[in-house]
């Protein structure tokens, strides 16, 4: 089956390289009207009872209107489509009361959130229909835009594709000085594509192409041809790419942008750049200038894969806008980006010294390190407290990008050189381009469970859901991993 893939994705290089593939693409997205408002998911309501804020989520089918005079059959939490954006400062007490309400089993899981395995929302914590699953943690990392969505062995891709996906904002202490009204001048972009059949239903591309679906239709929040009103002088993008497979360069052609923080928080300083490279998985927030009575797209410039073999067969030559921005005759003043250090900052530093134990990972073609995801193997053995160095390979010329659930890692260097300064902010995810080394430097605090798994894995999600996915416990010193299904043993650890 994966051969099959393979081979399909090596042929057309072979057919489209003989006519010259230079901005040729085989998966173009098509050209929308910018007419319709940008639908911006609403925050989640929630209680406090004994001082842990309570959430609700139920996951459950609904209808969408995407197209012109089509229903669409899709999931959402909530809703038909999407979740609301759940909120929390950093210290709180939180819980999530997460009720399946679909006719198969799903999971939930925090991307980015440090939180106990059991809590993790993986595969192990896999919720059957009808049920109501209760994970509660203590929110303890910086301020970051981190999202949910589901994670069930096997049928990640599909589940995510349906419509299963939010945002989880985290604040802290920082003093900032950004735009922070949600929905008003902070206003999250979820990036997705879709590929519809003639009856106008979701369809997920099953014809051997890599990295796996890539959609012609693209939308934001849901919205095809969004645009929104802007009436303050900068706006704040929370760009989350919640696509399956594809991996977007956004920017604008008439004006840079400031960076200002990626997947686990701010940089350390604003950063102008033109575009920013996001992989499935991945975030970037970003603060965009404009000036009365302007209007200006979002969009998607052709992104470098690095050294893949078939770009234009992965979506590397593919350009299109995205979201339409639109300033109001008079905009209300807002400063420029800056911010101080959290309190907490201290206790957020990793040290490269400190590093304990170095594990190599070797991404093939649904492979890690030559194994694929079992879901009764420990792969790897941490031990809390540790600072570790995981350094990552991706060894063919096909696109991953790798993602550690538990921790916000720092890239420590891309080959031999330091990263590149849009890579050097916090991650939990990064795009692999093919051949190099990424070494990834992260900490184990706390919450030791040998008997429950945390992931890592690509997530590109037919990759994932394929086997590319492995599994770490962390420990106290001397506990040995207790393998999470009966007569499993461990393996894999090699400190
Ligand atoms: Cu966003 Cu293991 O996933
Ligand atoms: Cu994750
Ligand atoms: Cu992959």
């Amino acid at each position: 089956m994966i051969r099959r893939r393979l081979l399909a994705a090596l042929g057309s290089v072979l057919v489209l390289s003989g006519c010259g593939a230079v901005g040729l693409s085989v998966t173009p997205v098509t050209v929308q009207d910018f007419t319709n408002e940008l639908v911006v998911p609403p925050l989640a309501e929630s209680r406090v009872v004994d001082g842990t804020r309570i959430f609700t989520l139920t996951a459950k089918q609904g209808r969408s209107r995407f197209l012109p005079g089509t229903d669409t059959r899709t999931w959402g939490f909530d809703g038909a489509h999407l979740g609301p954006t759940l909120r929390a400062e950093r210290g709180e007490r939180v819980a999530v009361e997460v009720t399946n309400a679909l006719p198969e089993p799903t999971s939930v899981h925090w991307h980015g959130m440090h939180l106990p395995a059991r809590m993790d929302g993986g595969p192990h914590q896999e919720i059957p229909p009808g049920d109501t699953w209760r994970p509660e943690w203590t929110v303890d990392q910086p301020a970051a835009t981190l999202w949910y969505h589901p994670h069930p062995h096997g049928v990640s891709e599909e589940h995510v594709y349906r419509g299963l996906a939010g945002m989880f904002l985290i604040d802290d202490d920082a003093p900032v000085q950004l735009p922070h009204t949600y929905g008003v001048d902070d206003i999250p972009v979820i990036v997705q594509d879709k590929l519809f059949d003639t009856a106008g239903q979701l369809e997920l591309a099953d014809d051997g192409s890599e990295p796996g679906t890539l959609g012609n239709v693209v939308m934001a929040n849901g919205t095809v041809g969004a645009y929104r009103d802007v009436t303050t002088e900068r706006v704040r993008l929370r760009l989350l790419n919640g696509s399956t497979a594809r991996t977007y360069s956004l920017g604008f052609t008439d004006r840079r942008i400031d960076l200002v923080a990626t997947d686990g928080g701010l940089l350390d300083a604003p950063l102008s750049v033109e575009r920013v490279r996001l992989a499935p998985g991945e975030r970037a927030e970003i603060v965009v200038a404009l000036t009365p009575g302007d209007t200006t797209r979002l969009r998607s410039f052709p992104v470098d894969l690095g050294d893949v073999a078939a770009p234009f067969a992965m979506g590397g030559n593919d350009a299109f806008d995205v979201l339409e921005l639109r300033a109001a005759p008079e905009l209300a003043s807002t400063p420029p980006p800056s911010w101080g250090p959290s309190a907490h900052a201290p206790n957020d530093a990793l040290d490269e010294t400190a590093v304990a134990t170095t594990r190599t990972f070797e991404l093939q073609e649904r492979t890690i390190n030559g194994q694929r995801m079992d879901m009764s193997r420990i792969d790897e053995v941490v031990t809390i407290g540790h600072t570790e160095m995981w350094e990552v390979r991706n060894a063919l010329p096909m696109p991953h990008s790798f993602h550690v659930h538990d921790v916000q890692f720092a890239i420590v260097s891309i080959d031999a050189s330091p990263p590149p300064p849009d890579l050097a902010g916090r991650k939990d995810t990064v795009y692999l381009e093919p051949n190099r080394t990424y070494r990834l430097l992260m900490r184990f605090d706390d919450y030791p469970d040998p008997a429950t798994p945390y992931m890592y894995h690509c997530h590109m999600l037919l990759h994932e859901d394929e086997g590319m996915m492995g599994q770490f416990v962390v420990v106290l010193p001397g506990m040995p991993a207790a393998a999470p299904a009966p007569g499993v043993g461990h393996g894999g650890h090699h400190d």
